[in-house]
């Protein structure tokens, strides 16, 4: 198959007439059952049409994604959600109207018009309205509702950058469309509404703290995620695979700055004496203080926006250098220490160290 690649990076809501244009087409092959990437404000999704039950089996194909991985349904109006989910309560809407459009996505019970493919087999389905304007007009112009997973092969960190998104699915699937880079870098925060109080499947952007004030209540994060250890299998089917693996074995460090550059350092050397190639992940301030073959920085360790916007380039970018030992800093201090922890601990298959 011939892919074919767009650019249209329009954030602040207007289109010129040839990306309009383009948008419309895209719809078009969504409709008629085709798959097409797209940038939204947290990754890069692989979008098909959500109600057609063959463009969610090309979606797991396209992916190599195991078919029991329920897909998340966009949506471009909050009136669309009535449409998806057969109970809409009085907190999902609040968290609607506080979060929507934008990177909180919502488990319901499915209306029947969704079809089990879409959800895994479930009997809920995951809903979101993505606050990215290209997204948003892609979704009214392919029928208002388009199934999209992560644009990226299963089991490689989700895209942050259409380069990726060719990278993995170039001959796969009809368009890509190149939206520039994603503003944050992570997956949307999943909250589970079938339960009472809601409960976080999957930390993102929109912490616990936040919903939680919308609702007047406290939200927990499910159990298995925070103790991956445990046994306990998650809610989230998508949250039991080892995700975002790099090809490189991956350690994360802890402890105070002094104690994690000099363990880093140690480590790193005995690792290259043994022949391996190394990549740090490092904070700004400590950048300086490493030595690999390839260091790498998020960020500040204040600014957590920005090492989750990094995080997933860096570890894709020690692939293409063919690294075969990371070490990283850890990022445990800060609003989104929990969704940055969360994809940094499982890309290390839960390997860390107290240095
Ligand atoms: O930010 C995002 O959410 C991106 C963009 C493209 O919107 N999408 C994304 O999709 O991350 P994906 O497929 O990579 O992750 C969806 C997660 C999976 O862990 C899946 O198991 C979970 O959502 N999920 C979907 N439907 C569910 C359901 N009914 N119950 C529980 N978990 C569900
Ligand atoms: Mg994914």
């Amino acid at each position: 198959m011939k892919t074919q690649v767009l650019t249209i990076s329009s954030k602040n809501g207007t289109f010129t007439d040839r990306e309009l244009k383009e948008l419309q087409e895209a719809g078009e092959i969504l409709k008629a059952g085709g798959l097409v990437a797209f940038p939204t404000e947290t990754v890069y999704g692989l979008g098909g049409d959500a109600l057609n039950p063959e463009s969610s089996r090309k979606i797991y194909a396209a992916k190599g994604r195991p078919s029991d991985n329920p897909l998340i349904v966009h949506i471009y109006r909050i009136e669309d959600l009535e449409k998806v989910a057969s109970d809409v309560t009085e907190d999902t809407r609040k968290l609607a109207e506080a979060f929507w459009p934008g990177p909180l996505t919502m488990i319901l019970p499915k209306r029947p018009e969704i079809p089990g493919e879409t959800t895994g087999g479930l009997d809920t389905v995951a809903v979101r309205m993505p606050s990215d304007p290209v997204a948003a007009k892609l979704i009214e112009y392919a029928g208002g509702f388009v199934a999209a997973p992560s644009a990226n092969l299963s089991g490689k960190p989700s895209p942050t950058q259409a380069k990726y998104v060719i990278q993995d699915m170039d001959g796969r699937i009809d368009v890509i469309i190149d939206g520039g880079e994603n503003q944050i870098g992570l997956e949307s925060t999943i909250v589970d509404m079938t339960v009472n109080p809601p409960q976080v499947l999957r930390p993102g952007y929109i912490t616990n703290e936040m919903i939680g004030n919308v609702l007047g209540l406290t939200v927990e994060t499910d159990r298995a995620i925070l103790a991956p250890d445990s046994g306990i299998a998650p809610k989230a089917p998508g949250m039991k695979y080892r995700h975002y693996a790099p090809k490189g074995a991956l350690t994360v460090v802890e402890g105070s700055p002094e104690d994690v550059v000099a363990y880093i350092n140690r480590a790193a050397k005995e690792s290259r004496d043994s022949g391996e190639k190394v990549g740090i992940i490092a904070t700004s301030e400590n950048r300086d203080r490493h030595e690999a073959d390839v260091i790498l920085t998020a960020g500040i360790a204040s600014d957590q926006n920005s090492i989750a916007h990094h995080l997933y380039s860096i570890l894709r970018e020690f692939d293409d250098e063919n690294v075969t030992r990371i070490y990283s800093e850890s990022f445990a201090k800060g609003h989104l220490s929990q969704a940055i922890m969360n994809r940094l601990l499982k890309a290390a298959g839960h390997s860390v160290v107290n240095a």
